[in-house]
């Protein structure tokens, strides 16, 4: 038996605790229980028929080839099919821009250790994507946060942050952002703001990071152009983007891929050949298929139909059973998969948590979200996987819930 396994472990890891809500998952397992708190997509909307047959022929046509290790980068088909995928958006890239990763959580952790030294600055939404801070928190860099607003990222807040932070010759290596639809708020970044951001970014000298796995999943509103196609119509080379299936398509695959400046995609493909080398091929074929046979733009108005009336019924129900005078608040989403909500300053959603449970009904604590600093009367909701009837019913258990702790009728 090693003595002190602890003492040996490296020292980004000795304080390293990995993602806090998969322990409140754990919690979970009571069946009675409506879970509002994790971010999965409905199976409703899993195309299963087609997954069957595509997987039925890929695997009759090419057992061996789905079997055998695969281009690192990416299989040609996927990547070919990505690049449409990505046309489609106004973004025009050649493969060199692009990179296949094993979801979008694998591109996070590559680049976090791509740019992160311990103690580097990563400038982010207050709250902002959970997985995103775990994944950096890897490098132990420091987190300087700006409260978010409704329309998004507070770039004027973001601009005197990196002032202030000069005067101490600190410089973020990059600016974080999720503008569509952001997990955990909903919250989306306007026009203004993105082309602010790409000023800020410009005039700074200052990367920008754009994670959107939701940007297809709009309810309410018009499109606004992604911050990479904004840039690439200044000339580009200053957003690194994120994307991932799973949202869309289904999790278990595991497959995503990032945008960005060769340099940057090379050296991310490096740190790819160093942790997990290849995606599966067959992962890759069945996203490739996803995207190309399937027919994607009839699925995309199939989901977005599902999920918005799941965001309607949230949403009445939380006007029925939150008046006012509770001092409750909500974002209202235009899209995506989450909504935020904020309680009176007294209650800590750290303790709500538990007893919400007993009122079989379950939240994310918005603490989690905060790189530094939580507010700790905050919540994350998730709308897209219970049922629109166990929606309303969840939403009267968090009344019940919430309404005990006030000590109100
Ligand atoms: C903003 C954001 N980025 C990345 C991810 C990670 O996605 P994946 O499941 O592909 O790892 C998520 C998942 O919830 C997310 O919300």
């Amino acid at each position: 038996m090693i003595h002190d396994w602890n003492a040996r472990f490296a020292d980004n890891m000795q304080e390293y605790g990995g993602y806090s809500i998969g322990k409140l998952f754990d919690l979970l397992k009571d069946p009675e229980i409506i879970s509002l708190a994790g971010g999965l997509p409905s199976p409703d909307m899993f195309l299963k028929h087609e997954m069957r047959l595509v997987s039925g022929r890929m695997l009759d046509e090419n057992l061996e080839g789905v079997m055998q290790y695969t281009a690192i980068k990416g299989e040609q088909k996927l990547v070919d099919a990505v690049l449409g995928f990505l046309r489609r958006d106004n973004i025009d890239i050649p493969a060199d821009n692009l990179l296949i990763t094993s979801s979008g959580q694998h591109g996070l952790d590559i680049l976090g250790r791509l740019f992160l030294n311990p103690g580097d600055t990563v400038l982010l939404d207050r709250p902002t994507f959970a997985g995103a801070i775990v994944a950096f928190q890897m490098q132990r860099p420091v987190f300087e946060g700006v409260d978010i607003e409704d329309d998004g990222s507070n770039i004027d807040g973001f601009r005197a942050k990196i002032e202030e932070l000069a005067k101490d010759n600190r410089k973020p290596k990059f600016i974080y952002v999720v503008p569509d639809f952001q997990n955990p708020t909903g919250i989306t970044m306007s026009l203004e703001k993105r082309l602010a951001l790409l000023d800020l970014s410009r005039e700074w000298d200052i990367p920008i990071v754009e994670d959107s796995p939701y940007r297809d999943l709009r309810y309410y509103g018009e499109t606004i152009p992604s911050i990479f196609s904004l840039d690439q119509e200044r000339g580009g080379g200053h957003v690194i983007g994120l994307y991932t299936f799973l949202k869309l398509f289904c999790p278990g695959l595991r497959v995503g891929f990032k945008i960005g400046p060769a340099e940057v995609i090379d050296k991310m493909t490096n740190i790819k050949e160093g942790n997990v080398l290849n995606t599966p091929k067959y992962n890759q074929d069945m996203c490739a298929a996803f995207l190309t046979e399937m027919g994607l733009e009839e699925h995309l108005s199939k989901c977005v139909k599902y999920y918005r009336e799941k965001l309607d019924v949230f949403l009445e129900t939380m006007k029925a059973c939150f008046p006012a005078e509770m001092g409750v608040t909500w974002t209202k989403p235009e899209g995506g998969l989450f909504l935020w909500v904020t309680l009176p300053e007294e209650i800590d959603t750290n303790e709500l948590f538990y007893d919400a449970i007993k009122y079989k009904v379950a939240f994310v604590p918005g603490s989690v979200f905060f790189g530094e600093n939580p507010a700790n009367n905050t919540m994350r909701i998730n709308f897209s996987f219970a049922t629109k009837e166990e929606l309303a019913k969840a939403v009267e258990r968090l009344s019940g819930c919430v309404r005990n702790r006030l000590g109100i009728e």
